[in-house]
C-alpha cells in the first residue's frame, strides 16, 4: 500500500531517466530523496556528481531499511503540516501497521497547492471526453481553484471533516475536483459508478449515511446521454440523511431544480467561467472588497476594475465599457442607476450590451422605476436582474432573487430570497417573531454565516451591543423588511429612517419610492422633523430630470402621488427642489447632514469625511435658505 501511495514519487523516478528528464523538467525531488535514501543516512547530503542508485540497489535498501528508504522520499515528496516522527512501526504477528507516525498532511494539498507554487500553468489533466476530438486540457492552478471553490460550497452547505459526500458523476475534471475538495476539507467521499441504477445509488449513499451527492444534469458515455440528475432524484428520495444535491452541467438540458437542489454554477451571478465580471464599487468600500477583489479572484473570474465615474466623459460610459469589454455580469448602485436614467436611454441604446446576462444592485432599496429601466432598457428585458441586499458587517450577499430555480418568479425592487446558511426573523416592537406573510419587522438572522464580521476590532463589547443587544439571540441588522405572502423579503431601509407622522409609523423609503415613481423625478430623500401637531412631519429633497417642465406643476403632482400610492398624512409637508443630493462615496445618501440641515445644526454636522463632493453642503443650505425666504415671503 505505501509503494502505491508513494507511487507518484517513483513515476518521477521514471520521469528522470535518461531522455526524460529534460525534456519533461519536473523537479526530481523524488529522485534526490532516493538517491539520499541509497547513498547514506536520512539527511546526509549527497556528493556531488553522485549518480542515481540502480534498481537493484533500490530494492534491496527498500527491504532491508524500510525507515531509511521511505522516509526520505515521502519527507520531499509530500507536504506536511505536521512532520512525522517515526517512519514505520509495524508488527504483522498483532496486525500492527503504522506509516509515518505523528505526520499529518492534506493530500490535496500535495497534490495540487505544491505544483502551482512552481509551475501553475503545467497540464495537471487531460480529459478524453466522450466526443471523440474534443479533450480538455487542465492545468494545475485551474484544478486547484475548482478545487477550493468546491471545497468552500460543500462548508457553506454544512459539511464538515467526518461528514460523508456522495459523487456521482462519470470521469470528469470536476468529479477529481470533487474528490479533492472533499479531502481538502476532511469530508470522506465515497465516488459511485455513474453507470448504477437510482437503487443501487440510494443504496450506497445510505450505507455512508451521505449528506450531500454531487452529480451533473446528463451524462455522456459511448454517445449515449444518461439522465443522472433524474436518477439522483429518484434515489435522494428514499436517501433521509441528504441536505443538499450539488448539480453541475456536462449537457446543455436544463433540469428540474428541487427544494434540495443547488447548481454548481455560480450563485447569484450566474458566473460562469471565461466571464467578465463588472462589479463598478471603489475597493474602498465592502462592495469591492467582497465582489471585485475577494470573491472574483478566489474563483478564477475576471474581474473589471472601474477606475472612472458613471458620467466620464458623459452618461454612456458603463455600457460603452461593457461593449468593449463585453462583461457578462454588471454590478452597480441603485444610485448611479437613477442618475444615468435622468439622462434618457439614448446613452444607452447606443451600445451593444447583447454580452450581459446578470444585472446587480447594490447598497440602497432600488425604486421601482430604476428597476424597471435597468430591466428594460439596460437589460433589454433578457438579463436577470438581481437586487442584492447585505451589509459591511454580513461579508457578503444575505438576500437575493438568485439562486433559485431556472426561471423562477423576480419581483421588482424585491432582494427575495434568503441566501444559503442565512436565516430572517422579522421581530415586532417588542421584541417578538413575526410569523407567516405579509410581516413587516426589524430584519434579524437567527444563525451566524461564514463570511459575517466576528468582532470590531479593539472594541468587542460594542459588536455585542451593536449587533447582539436589541434581539437577544439573534443578529440585527438595523433596517425593516416586509416578508409577503409568498415567503419574499422587500427591504424598507434603515429602522433609523422610520419617522412618525401623527401615529402613522412608516419608513422614509416608501414616501421616496412612491416619488420616484414620477418620471421626471429620478432621486429623492425624504426625513422626518418635528412637527407641533404631527408629532413628525415629513420633509422631501427631490431632484428633477433636465427635461422635467414646470417644477410647481411636478410638485402638485408628487402630493397627489404620494396620497394615492400611500396615504395623505404620508405627504411631505415640505418639498425641496435641489440639483443633487448629499452622498458618500459608495453611493448612499447622507440624510443625516439633511436633516441637520432642516434643523439648523449646522455647526454639527459630524463626520462628512465620506461625502463625495463636500460642496454639496453649501449647495444644499444655500437651496434651503432660499426656499425658507420663499415661505416667509408667501405667508
Ligand atoms: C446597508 C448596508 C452592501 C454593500 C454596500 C453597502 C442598505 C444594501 C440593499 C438593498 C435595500 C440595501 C441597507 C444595509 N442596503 N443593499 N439591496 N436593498 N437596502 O454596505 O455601507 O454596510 O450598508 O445598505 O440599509 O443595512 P453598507
Amino acid at each position: 500500500m505505501a509503494a502505491r501511495s508513494l507511487g507518484c514519487g517513483v513515476w518521477r523516478l521514471l520521469g528522470s531517466l535518461p531522455g526524460h528528464a529534460g525534456a519533461r523538467g519536473w523537479p526530481p525531488r523524488g529522485v534526490s530523496a532516493l538517491r539520499r535514501a541509497a547513498s547514506g543516512p536520512s539527511g546526509s547530503v549527497p556528493a556531488a556528481g553522485v549518480q542515481p542508485a540502480s534498481y537493484p540497489t533500490l530494492r534491496v535498501q527498500a527491504a532491508q531499511q524500510p525507515a531509511a528508504f521511505w522516509g526520505p522520499l515521502a519527507q520531499e515528496t509530500l507536504l506536511w503540516d505536521t512532520p512525522y516522527h517515526t517512519v514505520w512501526d509495524c508488527d504483522f504477528s498483532s496486525g500492527k501497521i503504522g506509516w509515518f507516525l505523528g505526520g499529518q498532511l492534506n493530500v490535496s494539498v500535495s497534490c495540487l497547492d505544491q505544483h502551482v507554487r512552481k509551475s501553475p500553468e503545467s497540464v495537471a489533466l487531460i480529459w478524453e471526453r466522450d466526443e471523440p476530438g474534443t479533450e480538455v486540457r487542465i492545468t494545475y492552478r485551474e484544478l486547484l481553484e475548482t478545487t477550493c471553490r468546491l471545497a468552500n460550497l460543500l462548508k457553506r452547505h454544512g459539511v464538515c471533516r467526518g461528514d460523508r459526500v456522495a459523487i456521482y458523476m462519470p470521469v470528469s475534471p470536476l468529479a477529481v475536483a470533487a474528490m479533492l475538495a472533499c479531502a481538502r476539507i476532511g469530508a470522506v467521499h465515497t465516488v459511485i459508478f455513474a453507470g448504477f441504477s437510482a437503487q443501487s445509488l440510494a443504496g450506497r449513499i445510505n450505507d455512508a449515511k451521505c449528506k450531500v451527492v454531487i452529480t451533473f444534469n446528463q451524462g455522456l458515455r459511448g454517445g449515449r446521454v444518461v439522465e443522472l440528475k433524474e436518477i439522483v432524484d429518484e434515489a435522494v428520495k428514499h436517501c433521509p440523511t441528504i441536505q443538499y444535491v450539488l448539480v453541475a452541467h456536462r449537457t446543455d438540458k436544463k433540469v428540474h431544480m428541487g427544494n434540495l437542489d443547488v447548481p454548481l454554477e455560480q450563485l447569484v451571478f450566474d458566473y460562469q467561467p471565461g466571464d467578465i465580471f463588472g462589479c463598478v464599487a471603489d475597493i474602498g468600500w465592502i462592495t469591492g472588497h467582497s465582489y471585485v477583489v475577494y470573491g472574483p479572484l478566489c474563483n478564477g473570474a475576471t474581474s473589471v476594475l472601474f477606475e472612472s465615474t458613471p458620467v466620464y466623459p458623459d452618461p454612456g460610459r458603463y455600457w460603452e465599457m461593457v461593449q468593449r469589454l463585453k462583461i457578462n455580469q454588471f454590478y452597480g448602485a441603485p444610485t448611479a442607476v437613477r442618475l444615468l436614467l435622468k439622462h434618457g436611454d439614448a446613452w444607452v441604446k447606443k451600445y451593444d450590451r447583447s454580452s450581459l446576462r446578470t444585472l446587480g444592485s447594490v447598497g440602497e432599496p432600488i425604486n421601482q422605476e430604476a428597476w424597471e429601466w435597468l430591466h428594460k432598457v439596460v437589460g433589454d428585458s433578457r438579463c436577470t436582474v438581481v437586487d442584492t441586499w447585505w451589509q459591511t458587517e454580513t461579508g457578503g450577499i444575505c438576500i437575493a432573487p438568485r439562486p433559485s430555480e431556472e426561471g423562477a418568479e423576480i419581483l421588482p425592487s424585491m432582494a427575495m430570497r434568503p441566501f444559503f446558511g442565512i436565516v430572517p426573523a422579522l421581530m415586532d416592537e417588542k421584541g417578538n417573531i413575526l410569523e407567516g406573510g405579509d410581516v413587516s419587522g426589524a430584519l434579524c438572522f437567527s444563525q451566524a454565516w461564514p463570511g459575517m464580521a466576528r468582532t470590531i476590532y479593539g472594541d468587542h463589547q460594542r459588536f455585542v451591543d451593536a449587533y447582539f443587544k436589541a434581539y437577544p439571540g439573534y443578529y440585527f441588522s438595523g433596517d425593516g423588511a416586509h416578508r409577503t405572502k409568498g415567503g419574499y423579503y422587500q427591504i424598507t431601509g434603515r429602522m433609523d429612517d422610520v419617522i412618525n407622522i401623527s401615529g402613522h409609523r412608516l419608513g422614509t423609503a416608501e414616501i421616496e419610492d412612491a416619488m420616484a415613481s414620477h418620471p421626471a423625478v429620478p432621486e429623492t430623500a425624504v426625513i422626518g422633523y418635528p412637527h407641533d401637531i404631527k408629532g413628525e412631519a415629513a420633509f422631501a429633497f427631490i431632484v428633477l430630470k433636465d427635461d422635467a417642465g414646470d417644477s410647481d406643476m411636478v410638485i402638485s403632482e408628487l402630493r397627489s402621488t404620494v396620497a394615492t400610492k400611500i396615504a395623505k398624512y404620508a405627504v411631505p409637508d415640505q418639498i425641496l427642489i435641489v440639483k443633487r443630493l448629499p452622498k458618500t462615496r459608495s453611493g448612499k445618501v447622507m440624510r443625516r447632514l439633511l436633516r441637520k440641515i432642516i434643523l439648523g445644526r449646522t455647526q454639527d454636522l459630524g463626520d462628512t469625511t465620506t461625502l463625495e463632493d463636500p460642496s454639496i453642503i453649501t449647495e444644499i443650505l444655500s437651496a434651503y435658505q432660499r426656499h425658507k425666504d420663499k415661505k416667509a415671503t408667501s405667508q
